[in-house]
């Protein structure tokens, strides 16, 4: 990932263009360039949809109308504005995430929560949620986090086998219809 990713990096220097390349997966794939920017309160609406378009099927986990997915988005925005991004690809916002990185989990040191990450249902398997993974270690640790953690609708299976299977996440504890979830954030150079 480049330097000018940073998350941490002042909101001006955020927005100086930086690419990432998108792996090509497939002789049908072709690789294209990722920009990571930060969220304004007008890509809201958008977002919103977005993400009602990716929970289609999965109601119970996400919001029961675009409207209350925007308020939810919109509560993210507020607490989490330094830490909430958008992939754009060809001009296109193609998903979103919203961390934490000073979240605290009963008993352990501070965590980088993902809050939320939405690839839309056109650009998903193309290895974008991947690259937010990615995205979220870098930030947790550059705030020397250890792990990374976020919570997951039980019937979301295919989220959840995503996480464990390809992100080496573990369950943990549970609330209702929810997992918790977490993963360790090697230091750099770590092999
Ligand atoms: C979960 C989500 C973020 C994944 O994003 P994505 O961009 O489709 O993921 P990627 O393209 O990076 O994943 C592709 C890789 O994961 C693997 N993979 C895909 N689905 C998988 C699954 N269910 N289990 C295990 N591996 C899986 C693929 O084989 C591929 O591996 P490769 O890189 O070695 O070829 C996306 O499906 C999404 O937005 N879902 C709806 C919203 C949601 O549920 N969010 C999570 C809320 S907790």
């Amino acid at each position: 990932m480049s330097t000018s990713t940073d998350p941490d990096l002042p909101p001006e220097r955020r927005k100086q263009t930086h690419a990432l390349p998108l792996e090509s997966q497939g002789a049908t794939k072709k690789s294209s360039e990722v920009f990571l920017c930060p969220v304004a309160q007008t890509d809201i609406p958008h977002l919103a949809q977005m993400y009602m378009k990716a929970y289609r099927g999965m109601e119970e986990y996400g919001e029961a109308t675009t409207d209350q997915a925007l308020l939810y988005l919109q509560g993210l925005q507020r607490h989490c504005s330094h830490s909430f991004f958008k992939a754009v690809i060809h001009g296109n916002t193609a998903g979103f995430i919203v961390c934490d990185p000073d979240w605290y989990e009963p008993g352990q040191k501070k965590v980088l929560e993902i809050h939320e990450l939405v690839v839309d249902p056109d650009h998903q398997g193309y290895g974008l949620g991947g690259l937010f993974m990615r995205f979220a270690r870098a930030m947790g640790r550059k705030h020397g986090r250890t792990a990374v953690s976020l919570w997951a609708g039980e019937g979301n299976h295919r989220a959840i086998s995503w996480y464990t299977l390809k992100h080496g996440f573990e369950p943990g504890r549970r609330d209702g219809i929810w997992i918790h979830f977490q993963s360790s954030i090697q230091p750099m150079g770590w092999q």
